[in-house]
C-alpha cells in the first residue's frame, strides 16, 4: 500500500526504475531514470518520530530563514499575484548583471538552478552524446543528461574525499559534450582551489561545455575562486550556476540562474526553459535578497562557524569527515548509513543517507541551527557508544 502511494505521488523507491504496465509507449529515457534522493517530507518525519520539533538536516536549507527585507517586499504592493511575471526576469537579471559585472544578456534565470541543469541538458545534449561528472554526485547532474538520452561517465572521489584531478582532466579532455562539476561539491563538500579549477579548465577542448555549479559558493572560505570571474577570462564555452536557495534562504521560492559564456548559448538555454518559469513572488524576493547582501553574509558566516564546530565534533566521535566548503558535512559511518539515518529519524532528525552505489556508508547532514546541531551530535554520540 505504502509503495503504491509513493508511486502515485510521482516518487519511486530509491534504486528502482519505474516499471510501466501501460500499453501506451512511454519515453524509455524517462522510465529508466534513477530516482532523485530528495529530503524527507516533514509530515512523514513527524508521523515516524512522534515529535513536532523536527530538525531538517537533509536538504541544505538555510537555518536562519531569509532576509526580513524579502518578507517585507513580498508583503508590499510590489507583489501582484494576478499578473503574469516577467518571462525575461529583466529587473532581476539587471541586478545580477550589476553585482557580477556581467552583461545581463548572458544570464538566464530558472525555477531554481535545477531548471537550468535541465535546460542546459535540453539545449546542448542529444541521444548518443556523453557527459562527465563526479561521483558521488548531485543527482540532477546525472538525471537530466540521461533524460535526454545522453550517457554519463562519473569520476569517483579520491580516498581522501577530494576531487580526482588527473582522472577528471583525462575524462574532460576526451571531449564529452558537457562536464558538470559542482564546486563546492555536493554531496562531498570540498571546493576546487584556483590551481585545480585552472587545471580542469585547461583540459576543456572545443566542443565541450564546462558547467561549474556553484550552488554553495557563498559558504566557501574567503579566497576561494569565484567561477564567474575565473571563467570569464578562460576562452572556453561555460556556464556558471548559482542559486538563491541556499545562502539567501529562498529554497521554497525556486530561483537560480545560469551565467553563460556567450549570447548564443544563453539564448538557446533560455529557449529550453518554460516561458513563465520564475513566478512573480520569486522575482521580487530574489531582487530584495540580492539587495540585502549584509544579511546573507552574516548568515553564511554563522553557518561556516557552525560547520567547523560540527565537523570537529563528528571527527571527535571517530567518523571520517570530508572537508567542507558548504553548509553540510559528508562522513563515513563505516556501515550502511540507512541504519543511523533511520535511528536519527526516530529522534526527529532528518538527514540524508547516501544511496549511490559504493557510497552507501556515507551520511550527509546539513548545518542547522546551533540547537539542532547539538541534537544531531548528541544522538550520533549515543549511536557510537552503543
Ligand atoms: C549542486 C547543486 N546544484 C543545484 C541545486 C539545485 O538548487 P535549486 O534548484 O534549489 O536552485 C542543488 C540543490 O541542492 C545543488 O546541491
Amino acid at each position: 500500500m505504502k509503495r503504491r502511494q509513493a508511486i502515485a505521488l510521482g516518487e519511486r523507491p530509491l534504486g528502482q526504475s519505474y516499471k510501466s504496465r501501460s500499453p501506451l509507449p512511454l519515453n524509455p529515457h524517462i522510465t529508466s531514470l534513477p530516482p532523485y534522493n530528495a529530503g524527507m517530507n516533514v509530515a512523514v518525519a513527524r508521523a515516524i518520530s512522534g515529535r513536532d520539533d523536527i530538525a531538517r538536516l537533509a536538504s541544505n536549507e538555510n537555518p536562519d530563514g531569509c532576509s526580513p527585507k524579502v518578507v517585507a517586499a513580498l508583503a508590499s504592493s510590489l507583489f501582484e499575484p494576478w499578473r503574469y511575471a516577467d518571462p525575461a526576469c529583466a529587473e532581476l537579471r539587471a541586478a545580477l548583471g550589476e553585482k557580477l559585472v556581467v552583461d545581463p544578456g548572458l544570464i538566464v534565470v530558472g525555477n531554481g538552478s535545477e531548471e537550468m541543469i535541465a535546460a542546459i541538458s535540453r539545449a546542448v545534449l542529444a541521444a548518443g552524446t556523453s557527459v562527465v561528472t563526479t561521483v558521488p554526485s548531485f543527482g540532477l547532474h546525472e538525471i537530466e543528461p540521461l533524460a535526454v538520452g545522453a550517457t554519463v561517465v562519473k569520476i569517483p572521489m579520491t580516498p581522501e574525499m577530494g576531487f580526482d584531478l588527473p582522472a577528471l582532466e583525462k575524462a574532460i579532455s576526451s571531449q564529452p559534450r558537457i562536464v558538470f562539476v559542482s564546486s563546492p561539491w555536493n554531496p562531498v563538500g570540498p571546493g576546487l582551489d584556483h590551481a585545480a579549477l585552472r587545471r580542469l579548465v585547461s583540459a576543456v577542448r572545443p566542443g565541450t561545455l564546462f558547467v561549474l555549479d556553484e550552488a554553495y559558493f557563498e559558504f566557501s572560505d574567503p579566497g576561494a575562486p569565484d567561477g564567474v570571474e575565473v571563467l570569464r577570462a578562460s576562452g572556453i564555452d561555460y556556464v556558471v550556476l548559482r542559486t538563491f536557495s541556499k545562502a539567501y534562504g529562498l529554497a521554497g521560492l525556486r530561483v537560480g540562474y545560469a551565467v553563460c559564456s556567450g549570447i548564443e548559448l544563453a539564448t538557446v538555454v533560455a529557449a529550453a526553459k518554460t516561458p513563465f518559469n520564475v513566478n512573480a513572488a520569486a522575482q521580487i524576493a530574489a531582487i530584495a535578497a540580492l539587495a540585502d547582501a549584509s544579511w546573507m553574509k552574516a548568515s553564511a558566516n554563522g553557518v561556516r562557524a557552525e560547520r567547523e564546530r560540527v565537523a570537529a565534533a563528528l571527527a571527535g566521535l571517530g567518523f571520517r569527515v570530508a572537508p567542507s566548503q558548504t553548509n553540510f558535512i559528508f562522513f563515513d559511518c563505516k556501515g550502511d548509513s540507512a541504519s543511523p539515518a533511520a535511528e536519527l529519524l526516530r529522534q526527529g532528525i532528518i538527514v540524508k543517507a547516501w544511496r549511490e552505489r559504493g557510497y552507501e556508508t556515507y551520511l550527509r547532514v546539513t548545518i542547522g541551527s546551533p540547537a539542532d546541531n547539538d541534537r544531531l551530535i548528541a544522538e550520533l554520540a549515543k549511536l557510537v557508544r552503543r
